[in-house]
């Protein structure tokens, strides 16, 4: 079932240029499984036809308060209170101004009116002297302190020629989706609950310009990061290289090496709940690093590669409460290897996963794992997104923390 499923978003769309943008957040979302009913001011108009919205969301998009045969009686206030999230993107500077000062004058604002604070995420874009101007700024603290939650804006290029680039940027569409979901899916069910994450591959530099690395993408790590804020629990992401955008609300600390990874999942851990290590941590790297670029001499090249410290391995030795779950990748005798690493590591969960298999391990957006856990559990899940698998992992941690008595069990032993 799609995560996002049952949920209703009301977007809106005000006059900017990054309304465009807006269509990838109703896809996504819309891929999901959440229902959304945009609605378009009037200047958003000018920048994108509302065709496009109706065709991404499949419902009529809503622009007036009194268009004939669409608003019938008190429709507006009906969305706008069965809304789970209200998503104002882009927010212009007049949206702020008016919910800041209470106008309802046009079919968005009187929605927000209703739906109230709490629900209700903006995402600022205009120029950086717009944004800079006290008067906006002033309805930004203002929002904030009525408790309307906001993404972004961001650095970057702007559309202005003049401003170049600055302060004012649309945040990172992923990044307002990843948003969007935790605030769709909020419990409290980690709440006081501190986590540390790993993701990614690590790099290790053999000369200047070269490294050995692996396939991961973090996308797993990172999924759990969003599973776990969904839970209210505070997270370190401590990713190496990636592409991807870290989730907004994380303490992200940014790792190449598996000795920088070793120190810094280390430390975080000291007073941490849990840790999980979704990263694929390099087990050897080179024993010198040349300090200039290696020339192409000879036919061969000897690399002599000395062991890196088994992280998980390292904190399982003096784990007292501290919750460990690991990550295997296994491609034979999977659960037999998977189980023997877990007691080895002296970890409470390992979650197995082999990439030979179609849509499984490395880079892809799906994973099929199976969990195994201390006490014997074993559960399967069969191929599913992995921020699916993700949260599926977070509710077995937030069991063994003692935060919940087992949920989906039962639903997806296969
Ligand atoms: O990032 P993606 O593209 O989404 O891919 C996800 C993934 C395949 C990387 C992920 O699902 C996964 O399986 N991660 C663990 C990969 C791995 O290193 O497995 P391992 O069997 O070699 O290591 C076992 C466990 O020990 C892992 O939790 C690993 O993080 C940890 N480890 C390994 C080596 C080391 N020096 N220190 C460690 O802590």
């Amino acid at each position: 079932m799609p995560v996002l499923e049952g949920k209703k978003v009301l977007l809106g769309v005000t006059g900017g240029i990054a309304a465009y943008k807006a269509a990838y957040v109703v896809r996504e979302l819309r891929r999901l499984g959440a229902e959304i009913e945009v609605v378009m001011t009037h200047a958003a108009q000018e920048f994108v036809g509302p065709l496009t919205f109706e065709t991404l969301s499949g419902r009529p998009v809503l622009t007036d308060l009194f268009e004939k045969g669409k608003m019938v009686g008190v429709r507006h206030v009906d969305v706008a209170v069965s809304a789970d999230l209200v998503l104002v993107c882009p927010a212009t500077a007049n949206i702020l101004g008016k919910v800041a000062r209470g106008i309802g004058d046009d079919l968005l604002s009187t929605m927000i009116m209703v739906a109230g604070p709490h629900k209700t995420l903006f995402c600022p874009a205009m120029n950086s002297s717009m944004w800079a101007n006290p008067a906006v700024q002033e309805n930004v603290s203002r929002l904030k302190e009525m408790g309307f939650h906001f993404v972004g804006p961001d650095y970057g290029e702007l559309a202005s020629e003049v401003e170049g680039v600055g302060i004012g940027r649309l945040a990172d569409p992923q990044r307002i989706v990843s948003r969007a979901k935790i605030a769709l899916l909020h419990s409290d069910v980690l709440a006081g609950t501190h986590l540390v994450i790993s993701a990614g591959p690590t790099e290790e530099p053999i000369d200047p310009v070269r490294f050995i690395t692996n396939a991961s993408s973090g996308k797993m790590g990172y999924a759990l990061a969003e599973a776990a804020l969904t839970m209210n629990a505070s997270v370190v992401l401590v990713s190496g290289p990636t592409n991807l955008t870290p989730p907004d609300g994380v303490e992200f600390v940014r790792v190449r090496t598996a000795l920088e990874m070793h120190d810094a999942v280390v430390q975080a851990a000291k007073g941490a709940h849990g840790v999980i290590m979704a990263a694929a941590v390099a087990d050897y790297r080179p024993a010198e690093v040349s300090p200039q670029k290696i020339k192409k001499n000879g036919d061969k090249l000897r690399l002599e590669l000395v062991k890196n410290p088994d992280i998980l391995a390292e904190l399982g030795e003096k784990k007292e409460n501290l919750c460990l779950v690991g990550f295997a990748v296994e491609t034979e005798n999977a659960i037999a290897n998977a189980t023997e690493k877990m007691r080895r590591k002296n970890l409470d969960m390992i979650v197995v996963n082999d990439p030979t298999q179609e849509g499984a391990g490395f880079y892809t957006d799906t994973n099929i794992v199976t969990i195994l856990t201390r006490d014997g559990q074993e559960i399967a899940l069969p191929r599913m997104s992995k921020f699916e698998v993700a949260l599926h992992i977070m509710d077995e941690v937030a069991v063994l923390l003692g935060r919940k008595p087992p949920r989906f069990r039962q639903a997806i032993e296969v």
